[in-house]
């Protein structure tokens, strides 16, 4: 098997460009002393009549021009195989945007200045001279447009195109180097999955850098773009009574749940190589985890926080093959009701093997061994056709020593913290109180905050947040490439287990439950329960 020896990619430096757009904060960066202004610059999608591009990024772009926060000279090029004109492409996306923008409806003014800067350019993502041509469509625009040369890439094709895509760009001249004195930029946004187990993740890793300093790649994951995780920092970090008992002093155990009503509706194909493993706890779960444990970092910037995350998932605790049962449970669903529809089974789902042992659930108990959390359980879970879209991360602390209350039947529990990362955003804290009367019994209560009451205002979307970071050069909320890789030498060993042996008991787990049994088990064996969401 391939190890982890490749270097501590460089630090991104941000040199102080002139001012010509509009000053953007990073509320992560503030304390960090270092100003970044946004620059003009074209975004290109590879990918641009996918799904992703319809539902999530054009959005992203449009919220982002009509907040006044992309630059002054911009420009996107929607780059696919199909042909069609720029004209065809704008009134496409302009469906697409009233449709899925978070900010309804669509402004026509807005759109109408904003979609003057979209443009499409057709070509095989494997075709030279495609490159060829998009290199003077883009110097055309840069024209047109005065966006001065600046590139970001935006990889948004199935994962099979990325090398094509990069050696294209690479030999085509798209790519600057970035030790060249130039002015000008280009950087990549490359979304996940970026491999599909730990080999394939190096040789990507390998082969992107034979291209692009690190510093140029962008390895999206949107969970780093939600302000909910972004917050997990913030509450940490910024709180000092939380930090003080951040430890196995004072931490039970530890749950993340991430759970979906949706089934895999039409990404038959993409899950049936994919699964929840890949597709959710090898990247969201895991940027969640290693923000949750780390150590505070020695300051704001990119790199001191990766740094920190990094060492928490090689920390994780190398999985006991020998009694793999006892950590990890998988699960597919089968038929079965949510909100009270019927609903079909995995099996069923178009473009899904019949007999598929794709799995929809993963329940999984980690340790991280290091001093701060020794001995304490990590349990995750994610599931697909669970009974709610339920997200967050619950801190159990460990129990009063049992002298004053356990005499009388014992109505108090465990504080617990709940960071909720959607929906519903917030945070709560269960303590118990006495409930006023004379037989003075002692009852749970929570405290609850509320982003959406308290703040009042619709969070932006994690897109839009990365696409701008990534305009910026702002690194911190996208994965570095040894935590990427770190994540899948972590995980590959239940992949191989899981391919050696085929589950027997596939469905097992009906749609609308919380998994199969075996997850509650899991917990069972320690005396615990996954919390009731
Ligand atoms: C994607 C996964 O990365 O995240 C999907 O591929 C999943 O399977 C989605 O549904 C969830 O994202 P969100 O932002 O809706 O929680």
């Amino acid at each position: 098997m391939a190890d982890l020896n490749h270097p501590i990619p460089e630090v991104t430096t941000i040199q102080l460009p002139e001012f010509k757009g509009t000053p953007f904060h990073n509320p992560l960066a503030e304390n960090s002393g270092s100003l970044k202004v946004i620059e003009p610059c074209i975004v290109v999608i590879f990918g641009a009549t996918g799904d992703l591009t319809a539902r999530k990024l054009l959005p992203a772009l449009y919220n982002l021009a009509r907040e006044g926060q992309l630059p002054s000279h911009f420009a996107c090029v929607g780059f696919a195989r199909k042909q069609k004109t720029n004209e065809e492409f704008r009134q496409q996306m302009r469906e697409a945007v009233a449709q899925f923008s978070r900010v309804k409806p669509l402004d026509d003014k807005i759109w109408e200045q904003f979609s003057q800067q979209l443009f499409y350019h057709s070509a095989n993502f494997d075709d030279p001279n495609g490159y060829q041509s998009l290199k003077s469509h883009l110097e055309m625009i840069d024209q047109q447009c005065g966006t001065k040369g600046n590139r970001v890439f935006y990889l948004s094709t199935p994962p099979s195109f990325f090398p094509n895509i990069i050696e294209n760009l690479g030999h085509g001249g798209l790519i600057y180097n970035v030790t060249t004195e130039t002015k000008k930029w280009s950087r990549v946004i490359i979304e996940k999955p970026f491999g599909h187990d730990l080999e394939s993740g190096i040789s990507l890793q390998q082969f992107t850098m034979n291209h692009l300093a690190e510093s140029q790649i962008y390895r999206i994951d949107h969970y780093l773009g939600k302000e909910t995780v972004q917050n997990i920092l913030v509450f940490r970090f910024a709180n000092s009574i939380f930090e003080a008992f951040w430890n196995n002093h004072y931490v039970d155990h530890v749950q993340i749940t991430f759970g979906e009503e949706i089934g895999i509706g039409s990404r038959g194909a993409f899950y049936e190589e994919a699964g929840i493993l890949r597709d959710i706890i090898q990247n969201h779960m895991m940027q969640i985890l290693s923000l949750v444990a780390m150590e505070p970092p020695t300051s704001l910037d990119p790199n001191s926080i990766r740094d920190e995350k990094l060492k928490v998932i090689r920390s994780l605790r190398p999985l006991d093959l020998s009694h793999f049962s006892q950590y990890v449970v998988r699960g597919q669903y089968g038929p079965g009701y949510v909100n009270g529809q019927k609903v079909i089974g995995y099996r069923e789902e178009a473009n899904v093997n019949p007999q598929s042992n794709v799995e929809t659930f993963a329940a999984l108990k980690l340790y991280i061994d290091n001093w701060r959390w020794a001995g304490v359980p990590f349990y995750l879970r994610a599931g697909k056709r669970l009974p709610k879209r339920a997200t967050e991360v619950a801190i159990t602390f460990k129990e009063v020593p049992s002298i004053l209350f356990a005499r009388r039947s014992k109505t108090h529990e465990n504080n617990v913290l709940v960071l909720r990362i959607q929906p519903d955003e917030g945070i709560s804290l269960k303590m118990n109180t006495k409930v006023p009367g004379p037989s003075s019994p002692i009852q749970p209560v929570k405290m609850d905050f509320r982003y959406g009451s308290y703040f009042g205002l619709t969070p932006p979307e994690a897109y839009e947040r990365l696409i701008c970071d990534c305009i910026l050069g702002d690194g911190t909320l996208f994965a570095r490439g040894d935590e990427v890789l770190a994540s899948w030498k972590w995980v590959t060993p239940i992949l191989e287990r899981w391919k050696e042996c085929p589950p027997s008991d596939f469905p097992n787990y009906a749609a609308g439950s919380w998994g199969p049994k075996a997850a509650d088990d899991l917990l069972a064996a320690d005396g615990r329960m996954w919390r009731l969401l």
